[in-house]
């Protein structure tokens, strides 16, 4: 009998020391949420320019906050899968050695239970005001004006997420930047690892000395230095990654 992709991963109770995680959009795939770059992406159907930049807003803030709620919209009506489950499970196990960095922005994480990802580019259900940087629910926002505007400064609100051209949170990444440099394993998982500075932390978690297990159907530009590739689906591949790992720790 063929030994499994998994079967063949070899990890020592040593490699477990410290995991961290980064997921993007591919995790998401079989909640029923596009990803970007995939053969029904939304990059496919919209262009990133006339929607995820500062600029856009400006230009359209109607067209854009049009988008966000169709986006939002369809997350409202996903709900986290196996995958998104198993890291729960991986982060019960590892406690403060487990760290979880997104570049989604759908909430799903913690909808299963992560109890702290770094959410690299923000949250879709944020609102944030585009000057003052507060956020507010909802509720506390005049959509009927375009922009709707803050409550405490009246600047234009806009949703809490990163776009294109903008600076990630800086102690978010300064997290990210540590916490990957410091695994002893890193879990590339569901992303194309083409936009940065998301995509340069399994190249800091590699030259810290971490393995790396990248989990995409499809190959990507960090495939190349991965210690291991699992060419599946991540609600596939991760329940049974989680339990060979929990099965080292039962051993040691
Ligand atoms: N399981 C695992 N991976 C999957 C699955 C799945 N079921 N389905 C698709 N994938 C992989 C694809 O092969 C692809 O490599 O997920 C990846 C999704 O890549 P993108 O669509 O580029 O999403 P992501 O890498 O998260 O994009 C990064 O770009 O547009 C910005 O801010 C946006 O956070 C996003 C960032």
């Amino acid at each position: 009998m063929e030994l499994s992709e998994i079967d063949q991963i070899n990890l020592s109770a040593a490699d477990l020391k410290s995991i961290a995680v980064l997921t993007g959009a591919g995790i998401s795939a079989e909640s029923g949420i596009p990803t970007f770059r995939g053969k029904e992406g939304l990059w496919k159907q919209f262009r990133p320019e006339e929607l995820a930049t500062p600029q856009a807003f400006f230009h359209d803030p109607k067209l854009v906050w049009d988008w966000y709620f169709y986006r939002r919209n369809l997350i409202a009506q996903a709900e986290p899968n196996a995958g998104h489950f198993a890291l729960v499970e991986l982060e019960k196990m590892l406690r403060e050695s487990f760290t979880l960095i997104t570049q989604n922005v759908d909430g799903l994480h913690r909808q299963a239970g992560s109890s702290n990802p770094i959410e690299l580019h923000g949250n879709i259900f944020v609102n944030r005001c585009h000057e003052c940087a507060s956020h507010f629910s909802d509720d506390e926002i005049d959509f009927s004006e375009m922009p709707p505007l803050c409550p405490a400064c009246r600047g234009p609100v806009r949703p809490g997420v990163v776009w294109f051209g903008e600076n990630l949170n800086p102690i978010h990444l300064e997290d990210a930047f540590a916490k990957s440099h410091q695994a002893t394993l890193f879990l590339s998982i569901g992303t194309s690892t083409v936009v940065h500075p998301a995509a340069s932390l399994p190249e800091i978690a590699r030259r810290g000395d971490a393995k790396i297990i990248e989990i995409n159907p499809d190959s990507t530009p960090i495939s190349h230095a991965a210690d291991y590739t699992i060419r599946d689906s991540s609600a596939n591949a991760l329940p049974p990654l989680i339990e060979k790992i929990r099965s080292i720790f039962a051993v040691d």
